[in-house]
């Protein structure tokens, strides 16, 4: 079979598809394909392995209907139109759970390094500006006992939420679509509605899908509400956030600090005014980059191509209705 993968992924997961006898082509660039490169490289293929950011949309499925399945290797999937791959009986697969501990230690580093200013100070030492002891300089602020906030409890939310409570005794309340009975019994987490996530919370950290109900859900008016002394951790997706009211809001000091692996756009522009703030620490999305954590992510995305070749249902389909 013709496998295109747009990106080069981990070799684990390029050997185990090239071992079952499979013809590979890679997109090997550090540039993304337009969308009419995309749409002419898959119409060649028979199954696609994303291993990048592109999108995949409705024009891209019409135009693609001979693909026999697309997996991508992310957990995330708001960069696919998921009910125009099912319109063209295209089953899209995903990569959960193996990512969570990676990306919730990217969510814990955040949070520390925006509480004692760390990437501020580095660069202080990088431009000279370290003079000597100060007393009162650049001072931080302390985790133990504070409460943490969670949008979005699932998987990598746990994660954090257990690192959290573990490391500093942190309290734990979080607003989710449903009730998380686990974290509510083993780490004492208490479901709250989004006013109260917002007024009580003195970090909160986002690990909620992107879709049009969670787009910009932390603008001006959700900034209004949280504590002065807040942080807000971002490593889900830039767009839950509103950029420039959270530029503004940190500018105003009506928040403390953030924290983002995550930025809209992606990459972002080295000229943003966030890169400069005392406050702020940026990571250009990298929850998930470890070497265990991408290997096994490239294994499970070649597995369900190779599930979906045997004819059998992909492991982790996201669209399991396009199955009869
Ligand atoms: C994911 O898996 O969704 C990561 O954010 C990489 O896209």
């Amino acid at each position: 079979m013709k496998i295109f993968i747009t990106k080069r992924i981990p070799q684990k997961g390029i050997d185990l598809l090239k071992s079952a006898g499979h013809d590979i082509t890679i997109h090997d660039s550090p540039n993304p394909l337009s969308e009419r490169e995309l749409i002419k490289a898959c119409q060649q293929a028979d199954y696609v392995l994303n291993g990048g950011m592109q999108k995949f949309d409705a024009f891209f499925f019409q135009n693609c209907s001979n693909l026999k399945a697309l997996s991508l290797m992310s957990v995330g999937y708001d960069n696919v139109d998921i009910s125009a791959a099912t319109a063209q009986g295209i089953p899209v697969s995903n990569t959960p759970g193996i990512l969570s501990g990676a990306t919730a230690d990217v969510a814990f580093l955040l949070m520390l390094s925006v509480s004692r200013k760390a990437f501020f100070n580095h660069k202080r030492i990088l431009q000279g500006e370290w003079k000597g002891f100060d007393p009162t300089a650049h001072l931080g602020v302390e985790l133990n006992n504070k409460t943490l906030g969670i949008y979005g409890l699932g998987r990598i939310g746990f994660e954090l939420a257990r690192k959290a409570k573990a490391a500093y005794n942190m309290d734990i309340i979080y607003y989710n679509r449903g009730r998380n009975r686990d974290a509510e019994q083993i780490l004492g987490a208490q479901y709250v509605n989004f006013d109260e996530l917002l007024t009580r919370s003195d970090v909160i950290s986002l690990h909620a899908a992107l879709t049009p109900e969670t787009k910009n859900r932390f603008d001006k008016n959700s900034f209004a509400r949280m504590k002065n002394a807040a942080i807000l951790v971002n490593t889900a997706r830039g767009g839950l956030v509103n950029e420039l009211d959270l530029t503004e809001a940190l500018q105003t000091g009506q928040l403390w600090g953030a924290g983002l692996d995550v930025t809209d756009p992606e990459p972002m522009d080295p000229k943003n005014p966030l890169l400069t703030m005392e406050n702020v620490c940026v990571l250009p999305h990298i929850g998930s980059a470890t070497v265990e954590t991408r290997d096994n992510m490239a294994l499970m995305a070649a597995n369900n191509i190779l599930a979906a070749i045997k004819g059998e249902k992909m492991p982790q389909i996201i669209n399991n209705e396009v199955y009869p």
